[in-house]
């Protein structure tokens, strides 16, 4: 049984066939899944398919790539929607310097700050997104003790791994670990103990070898499990097992 927390179901990517690919991923022996949304429409139609599935939680949050605008009055909507019993964190949130057209950093790290202040109030683990930013966004998630959550995609190096973990945080592993040029996912992997981890697939998004290129779904998950077993020298079966208890821990589900 496999915990994807990490799967964007509400993306036009997956208009056209959602329901019966929703259906394959569950008969595939996918448990569970954690759709994350980017922004106000796309939490609110996260939280409408986690209403429709009973496999399925929503994350509510403003990504960095899409927080241009934001106001007052939005954070007040995703507080809102952090009250429905299927929302089981913020996310995804976070920063993101690799893009030109982004927002500036500096209102990035206001709505970040915002949204882990909100966090906090309401006791909810976060998901962040991390892309080029790894010395910010370290030094904003330190500001915020109280808050735990999961680096989703975890891309820094793994001494910024061990900060992380020394703070209870958790670091969830994606597609990209089975390319070939994942040396530094395998130097993350190897600093982190198995009760941190988290597998994801980041659809429709970060297909894993042998799929990559093609977009991407939850029953790929299964490439990330049998990649991270092999590093940790262990079977596929137990490492999925403890990413699903880790994934319960974190999100209480
Ligand atoms: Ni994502």
């Amino acid at each position: 049984m496999l915990f994807d927390t990490h799967a964007h179901y509400d993306d036009a990517a997956f208009d056209a066939d959602r329901e019966e690919l929703l259906a394959a991923v569950q008969a595939f022996g996918v448990e569970k899944i954690i759709d994350p949304g980017c922004d106000l429409a796309s939490s609110r139609a996260a939280v409408a398919l986690a209403e429709s599935h009973d496999f399925i939680y929503a994350a509510v949050g403003i990504h960095p790539e899409e927080c241009a605008g934001v106001t007052d009055a939005d954070f007040e909507a995703v507080r809102a929607l952090c009250s429905h019993k299927k929302v089981v964190a913020i996310g995804e949130i976070g920063l993101d310097y690799y893009w030109d057209k982004n927002p500036s950093r500096e209102f990035q790290q206001t709505v970040f700050r915002r949204q882990l202040q909100l966090a906090q109030e309401l006791n909810l683990p976060v998901i962040v997104h991390d892309r080029e930013a790894h010395g910010d966004s370290l030094a904003i998630v330190e500001q915020f003790p109280e808050v735990r959550g999961v680096f989703h995609c975890f891309s820094g190096s793994a001494e910024m791994a061990k900060e992380l973990l020394k703070r209870g945080w958790y670091l969830g592993f994606d597609g990209p670990i089975t390319y070939k040029n994942a040396r530094k996912a395998r130097e993350t992997a190897e600093v982190t103990p198995l009760e941190r981890m988290l597998i994801e697939t980041d659809s429709p998004y970060l297909s894993p070898v042998p799929n990559r290129g093609k977009r991407n779904d939850s029953r790929n998950v299964h490439f990330v499990a049998e990649k991270l077993a092999e590093w940790k020298e262990i079977s596929t079966e137990e490492l999925a097992q403890q990413t699903r208890q880790n994934a319960q821990a974190l999100f209480g589900v």
